[in-house]
């Protein structure tokens, strides 16, 4: 069984003023869906967005397995202009603290291109055994100090 859980608009606008401080513009956000939620920056010359990421959470995700309170990175993409900067570490460094200031999330979990697995070691993911995603897990870590 899966159930969607929503968060507050304003919990979200939360994570989207973070994304702005650290870039320096302004950041719009939709649902596109109740549990998936978009924030985008603005468009640079080339015609793609500054920043564009997606997150989807549930409450209680394949309960079956026991995962509950589960957040996932679905897509994360700066513009060419914007790599190689820390931008890309810092937004994943303020998601994972606004996750976790919301004291409800057991794991978050993406898949990644191979090629791209070393920028999230760097954010503090982990590759899963024998699976092709990565996770970190807030409360483990906080549990073990
Ligand atoms: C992946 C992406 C978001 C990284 O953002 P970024 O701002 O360039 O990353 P940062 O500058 O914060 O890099 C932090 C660290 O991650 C690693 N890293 C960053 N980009 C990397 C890449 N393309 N390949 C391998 N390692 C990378 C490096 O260790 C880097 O530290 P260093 O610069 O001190 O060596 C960006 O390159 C991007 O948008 N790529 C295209 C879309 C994409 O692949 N998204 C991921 C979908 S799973």
């Amino acid at each position: 069984m899966t159930t969607s859980f929503l968060l507050e608009q304003s919990a979200w606008q939360e994570l989207a003023d973070r994304i702005a401080l650290i870039l320096g513009v302004p950041i719009t956000t939709a649902f596109e869906s109740p549990n998936r939620y978009l924030l985008q920056g603005p468009l640079t010359s080339s015609g793609n967005p500054m920043v564009y990421l997606r997150l989807e959470i549930w409450l209680v995700a394949k309960e079956d397995i026991g995962e509950q309170h589960w957040a996932k990175l679905g897509y994360f993409v700066l513009a060419n202009d914007y790599r190689r900067q820390g931008y890309g570490r810092q937004i994943i460094n303020a998601t994972k603290e606004w996750l976790y200031s919301l004291h409800r999330f057991d794991q978050v979990c993406l898949y990644a291109r191979p090629e791209i697995v070393p920028f999230w070691e760097a954010c503090g993911f982990n590759p899963v055994e024998n699976e092709s995603r990565l996770c970190w897990y807030p409360k483990k870590i906080k549990e073990e100090g």
